[in-house]
């Protein structure tokens, strides 16, 4: 199990403040939270029985809501390279009674060996990397993501995320993404693109890819 310690470079954006990102997301979606999480879980077509993957996991609502759809038979890791965001998603995954591995590590160094998983999920991460690591993180998933597994990776990326502001300098510290980049930066890894496009709340957006079946 990789310790606090071993996290050789969190190059990223990484919270500290759990309670305020689960503050300032209930307002942001007035309390629609669960609605959202569970539209994600359903673009990525997760089933029963497989293993998942969530990295830059923060505070562990959409791993949690993952590990009850994949149930007893499927498994979820989820990973943050901040201690404090891991502290709130492991005593919420508590109060849920769902069992999840969590794992303090950097999206651009998974602690998982290859092929470990059927799906990986990256929820409103992408934007806290620079360009060098969103890379390397594609190229870690599509390492242990199986061949035949998927990748859902969802942003704000879209026309919204384009405009001057407050708001905006939150969400693009690292340069503008748009939902194009991220379909590139992953077919850049070798996954084929199985559908991208809105989320359907606010400027989310997504790209769905699969790894191939033949390496
Ligand atoms: C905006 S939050 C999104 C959290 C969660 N995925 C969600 O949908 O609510 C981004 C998270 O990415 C984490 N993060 C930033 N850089 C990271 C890195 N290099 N490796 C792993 N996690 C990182 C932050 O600590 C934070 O918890």
């Amino acid at each position: 199990m990789a310790s606090e310690n071993a996290i050789p470079r969190p190059v990223g954006a990484v919270l500290h403040s759990a309670l305020l990102y689960d503050a300032i997301v209930w307002f942001a979606l007035r309390g629609r939270e669960r609605q959202l999480r569970q539209r994600l879980l359903a673009l990525s077509g997760v089933r029963p029985g497989e293993s998942l993957l969530d990295v830059g996991c923060g505070t562990g609502t959409l791993a949690i809501l993952a590990k009850e759809t994949v149930g007893r038979s499927g498994t979820v890791c989820a990973v943050d390279a901040s201690a404090e965001m891991l502290a709130r998603a492991r005593s919420k995954a508590v109060r849920a009674g769902v069992e999840i591995r969590f794992e303090n590590a950097a999206a651009q160094s998974l602690p998982f060996s290859d092929s470990s998983f059927d799906l990986a999920l990256g929820t409103m991460m992408l934007h806290h990397l620079g360009r060098a690591a969103r890379r390397e993180l594609a190229a870690e998933l599509r390492r242990v993501v199986r061949p035949g597994g998927r990748v859902l990776l969802v942003d704000f990326a879209g026309r919204e995320a384009r405009r001057r502001g407050f708001a905006r300098h939150f969400r693009h510290r690292h340069g503008h993404l748009d939902v194009a980049d991220i379909v590139a930066l992953l077919a850049g890894a070798g996954f084929q693109s199985v559908e991208s496009g809105a989320v359907g709340v606010g400027d989310l957006h997504f790209a769905l890819a699969a790894s191939p079946r033949q390496p």
